[in-house]
């Protein structure tokens, strides 16, 4: 089998190219990643600089369609299964308020480019999109019963911010073209994911590198927004299974029970690191905050039969905390630009 990874030099898709490597010896990967300040050349080395034949990263743009049908079109011509993977999107919140060009131009032109090539060259394709469509959910009422609240394929689109939005719209380029195009396209919507080679603008990586740079986490707001935490390798999983056996039109939501308020998190990376729990400072929010999000993966779970690896948070945090205290020379370059950054929004 053929693939084509587009933004796999980030986060999730370094970790879903390196999780196939490992366990696929049948798979070849072609990466297309335009190495934004997001991707890492450094993420992908061991398997593309020679080590590993089978996976090649292209430096290029997802909405440079020239450039994207030549490499649909690769797939097309090669005997075997291909398919494309389209992880490739500006993905952070904060930003997308502050200039939400990039967002328009990668997360809506670059799905348009991959679709109409998908369509010429009749190439299988899954988008990998976010729960944030759906917006967010109120506090939980601890009376209620969690169940009644949580986001299905059902659930309106809802998006609060620059991201979500050109997120959502990507979502709806996917399934028009899929009734009028006949596309051969799944569409998944994940949570929120942590794990290794996450940068450091996101919440846990950014509270996990202030710790072990000894200064304190930076909260938003009260604290009490609810995030439903995936480890990456189980959305991956959850990715093939789709990949493999999900029906052609059908968007299937990716979360494994894991909510947590940014509270709970601090103070649990605080205590795994050994220092005192209250140590961390609130800063100003972020506009349009969404307070919650939860997931109701029952179709993933009954119909493919995924199952989360990674049932335990604190387990995970602890890993993670290792990870980053392991590979400093991955993160620290980046480490303070990012801190510059927030300093001049107050947060
Ligand atoms: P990331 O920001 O870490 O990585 C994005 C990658 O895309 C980077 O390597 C970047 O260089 C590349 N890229 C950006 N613009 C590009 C362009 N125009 N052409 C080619 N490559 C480009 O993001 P991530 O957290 O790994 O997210 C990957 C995907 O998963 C995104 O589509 C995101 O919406 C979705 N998602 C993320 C999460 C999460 O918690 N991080 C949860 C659900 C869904
Ligand atoms: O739900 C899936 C989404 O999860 C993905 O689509 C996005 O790509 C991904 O970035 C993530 O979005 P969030 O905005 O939820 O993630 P972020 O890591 O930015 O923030 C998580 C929570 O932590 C959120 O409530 C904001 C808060 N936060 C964030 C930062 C960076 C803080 O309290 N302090 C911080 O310093």
């Amino acid at each position: 089998m053929r693939l084509l990874v587009t933004g796999g030099a980030g986060f999730i898709g370094a970790n879903f190219v390196h999780a196939t490597a490992q366990q696929r010896p049948d798979v070849e990967i072609t990466v297309l990643d335009k190495l934004t300040y997001a991707g890492d050349r450094a993420t992908l080395a061991s398997v593309t600089e020679g080590s590993d034949p089978r996976v090649r990263l292209v430096e290029g743009d997802v909405a440079d369609s020239a450039l994207v049908q030549r490499l649909v079109g690769e797939l097309a011509d090669s005997d075997g299964p291909g398919a494309v993977v389209h992880f490739a999107a500006e993905s952070h919140n904060d930003n997308s308020l502050h200039d939400p060009w990039p967002f328009v131009q990668t997360n809506l032109l670059g799905t348009y480019a991959l679709l109409e090539a998908v369509r010429e060259h009749g190439v299988r394709l899954h988008h990998v999109s976010t729960d944030e469509v759906y917006g967010d959910l109120p506090l939980a009422d601890p009376s209620d019963d969690p169940e009644r609240s949580k986001f299905t394929a059902e659930t309106p689109y809802n998006p609060s911010s620059p991201y979500s939005a050109t997120k959502a719209g990507s979502d709806l380029l996917v399934r028009a073209w899929v009734r009028s195009f006949g596309v051969q396209a799944t569409i998944s919507n994940c949570s929120n994911n942590y794990g290794p080679w996450q940068h450091v603008e996101k919440f846990i990586p950014r509270q996990v590198t202030n710790i072990i740079d000894g200064v304190r986490p930076k909260v938003y707001g009260a604290g009490t927004n609810v995030r439903d935490w995936i480890h990456v390798e189980d959305h991956n999983r959850a990715v093939w299974a789709v990949l493999q056996r999900g029906r052609i039109g059908e968007t299937y939501l990716i979360g494994a029970d894991g909510e947590a308020n940014n509270l709970r998190v601090v103070r649990t990376l605080l205590e795994l690191a050994g220092q005192d729990a209250d140590a961390y400072d609130l800063v100003a929010d972020r506009p349009g905050h969404d307070l919650r999000y939860a997931i109701d993966a029952s179709l993933l779970r009954d119909e493919l039969g995924w199952r989360p690896l990674h049932r335990d948070l604190r387990s995970g945090l602890k890993a993670t905390l290792e990870w980053y205290r392991d590979n400093e020379a991955w993160w620290r370059p980046r480490k303070a630009a990012t801190e510059a950054k927030y300093a001049q929004l107050g947060r």
